[in-house]
């Protein structure tokens, strides 16, 4: 028997900060859960060479790749289940980034939200429109969408801010898809939007930015401070208390069980302390990350354990990594000179070229495809689907299983007279056959 693909799911974590409980709750602990679903194929990895973009601080992002692995695993991420590594150790990274600018309009890098926001930011100030901006924050999302499409991820959880980051990388995939072949997946974007968003000590979201976190591996008296140190309102003990806008009760909600919450939102109703609260808190948070603290710990006490645990990682995904670039650097003929090519005036390949299909997304905004042959004719035409994945599933039935499928796809593709049909049947032959052969 064998088993259905698992859908590829991958995400980046950018190598600046020390992990947070905001981080911790918002995707770390989501991440981590997720990851243990065996129909999914995880692919997590630090972002390392974003990292540069925003920070020039060696010792910062060194130290920062550090405690993100660290964290990662001591949440839980197994490293044996999943595909866990360091985006710096795949050297097929900045290579597909280069193929990917090439077919990347200048156009659309000028549209994507965080040059805009520098530039806007420039224009406020009164500055030079590009002022401060680098070309690698210009480069940043060519540099993700190599990142995405190396690994032909079907999904890929981000934040809302990442959105049209995902959207440039299906762009890029589909033009150089369009120019060389079917080479890459076109990604999807996966927003959780229940994930609790956490206050910070301040009440503001918790955010490196406002200066407000609780580092999620603190130790248990630093923990315990900081808790102290959240701001609550100047209601005295006995005094009732709202549960709404208390930063310290959203924050107790996204550890505790409903029932645990239930009973706290009681106490406040019953006019509990807030240093009494505060002790709660610190003693439900610490409960949940006492036991990862010691991971933790023993981890950032040995980086040769990380590091070799990363590169065990790098391996796996150089596995993949290494021979789809051969394919690209073939496809966009980088090649050996004494490959058959053929030449500008046409002498023949050894292969008779073959009908491919084409995925492509349409104003409409839904996901069609079509068979056409080498010379442009179109032979199937698909009708719109909502995703770009039951597309993809019908050309990978009709490649593998030929006239069976065709009946099946019959309902989502334009009418065929009986020799047309004869053609794609033949042509899907040729396409299955040369397959075998890879
Ligand atoms: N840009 C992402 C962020 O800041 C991090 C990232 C880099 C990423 N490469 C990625 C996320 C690829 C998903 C897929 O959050």
């Amino acid at each position: 028997m064998t088993s259905a693909p698992r859908t590829r799911v991958l995400t980046g974590i950018t190598t600046t900060g020390t992990p947070h409980l905001g981080n911790y709750v918002g995707a770390i602990r989501p991440t981590v859960q997720a990851s243990r679903d065996t129909s999914t194929d995880g692919f997590y990895f630090l972002a390392d060479y974003h990292a540069l973009i925003k920070c020039d601080d060696p010792a910062r992002i060194q130290r920062s790749t550090m405690e993100i692995a660290a964290s990662w695993i001591a949440a839980g991420l197994d490293p044996e289940k999943v595909t866990f590594y360091r985006q710096s150790d795949i050297p097929e990274i900045p290579e597909l980034t280069w193929f990917l600018t090439c077919v990347t309009g200048k156009g659309l890098l000028n549209r994507a939200h965080a040059y805009k926001a520098a530039m806007d930011k420039n224009h406020a100030a009164g500055n030079d429109t590009d002022a401060d901006v680098t070309a690698g924050l210009f480069m940043y999302p060519v540099l993700m969408g190599a990142d995405i499409l190396m690994f032909k991820a079907h999904k890929v959880p981000v934040g809302r801010d990442q959105i049209q980051h995902i959207e440039m990388a299906r762009d890029m995939a589909s033009s150089f898809n369009h120019l060389y072949g079917e080479h890459f997946v076109l990604p999807e974007a996966v927003v959780e939007e229940s994930v609790a968003l956490l206050p910070g000590l301040d009440g503001r979201k918790m955010s490196k930015s406002y200066d407000n976190t609780i580092p999620l591996f603190a130790t248990s008296a630093q923990l315990r401070k900081l808790i102290m140190g959240i701001v609550t309102d100047s209601k005295a003990p006995g005094e009732a208390k709202d549960t709404e806008g208390s930063a310290l009760f959203q924050i107790y909600q996204a550890f505790a069980s409903a029932q645990e919450t239930a009973d706290l939102a009681k106490a406040y109703a019953e006019g509990i302390a807030w240093g009494d609260a505060k002790q709660l808190l610190f003693e439900r948070i610490d409960r949940e990350v006492a036991p990862m603290r010691e991971t933790y710990e023993a981890l950032i006490n040995n980086p040769a354990e990380l590091d070799r645990i990363l590169l065990a990682g790098a391996d796996k995904a150089r596995s993949l990594a290494t021979p789809f670039m051969r394919e690209v650097r073939h496809a966009v003929g980088l090649r050996p000179l004494a490959s058959a090519t053929p030449t500008i005036t046409g002498a023949p390949e050894d292969k008779p070229a073959l009908s491919s299909f084409k995925q492509y997304r349409e104003t409409d905004g839904l996901f069609y495809f079509k068979l056409v042959t080498p010379k442009g004719q179109v032979l199937l035409q698909s009708t719109g689907f909502s995703a770009p994945r039951e597309a993809g599933q019908w050309i990978a039935k009709l490649q593998q299983e030929g006239a069976a499928a065709l009946s099946q796809a019959r309902q989502y593709l334009a009418p065929l007279s009986t020799q047309e049909e004869q053609l794609v049947l033949e042509e899907l032959a040729k396409i299955a056959d040369s397959k075998s052969k890879m």
